[in-house]
């Protein structure tokens, strides 16, 4: 487990940026937190890791964006108004983790049980002041 502090929605970019040096085909990415706490914003910087150029904000009117990066394809959810299993299971989500692409999930934590057990969280938290993060990265495993 890991916990970064940022000072500027810049510092988040990078620290997504690093973080993508992690991911591989086939990577889920669950960033949960309050709103405006930077997910989109540390996602940005990890689309730009892998070498995507096109532009990268939520998903909100459909529920997955999706980007060519310079090798992996990358699939960017925003679960923000998702209210169940049942929903996700209706798009095909399944297909996506399946499907040997990099996941990365806005809100993720509204719908839990559908995660991959192989994942990282990403919690973003508001920090002392307007322009500060506290952003804590865990991988998990299954036994
Ligand atoms: N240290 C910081 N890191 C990231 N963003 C910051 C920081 N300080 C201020 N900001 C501002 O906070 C906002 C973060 O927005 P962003 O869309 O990334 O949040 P989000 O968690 O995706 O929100 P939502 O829950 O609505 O999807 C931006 O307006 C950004 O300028
Ligand atoms: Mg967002």
């Amino acid at each position: 487990m890991k916990t970064i502090i940022t000072k500027s929605e810049i510092e988040t970019i990078n620290s997504g940026r690093e973080f993508s040096l992690n991911i591989r085909s086939g990577t889920t990415v669950a960033l949960s937190g309050d709103l405006g706490s930077g997910k989109t914003r540390f996602i940005k910087g990890v689309c730009d890791g892998l070498g995507v150029r096109e532009h990268v904000s939520s998903p909100t009117f459909t529920i997955v964006n999706e980007y060519r990066g310079s090798t992996l394809k990358i699939f960017h959810f925003d679960f923000y108004r998702i209210n169940s299993a049942a929903e996700l299971k209706e798009i095909g989500f399944e297909e996506y983790i399946e499907g040997g692409g990099v996941c990365l999930i806005e809100w993720a934590d509204r719908v839990q049980e559908i995660l991959p057990d192989k994942r990282y969280d990403i919690i973003f938290k508001l920090g002392n002041n307007e322009s500060e993060r506290i952003i804590t990265i865990e991988e998990l495993k299954p036994v």
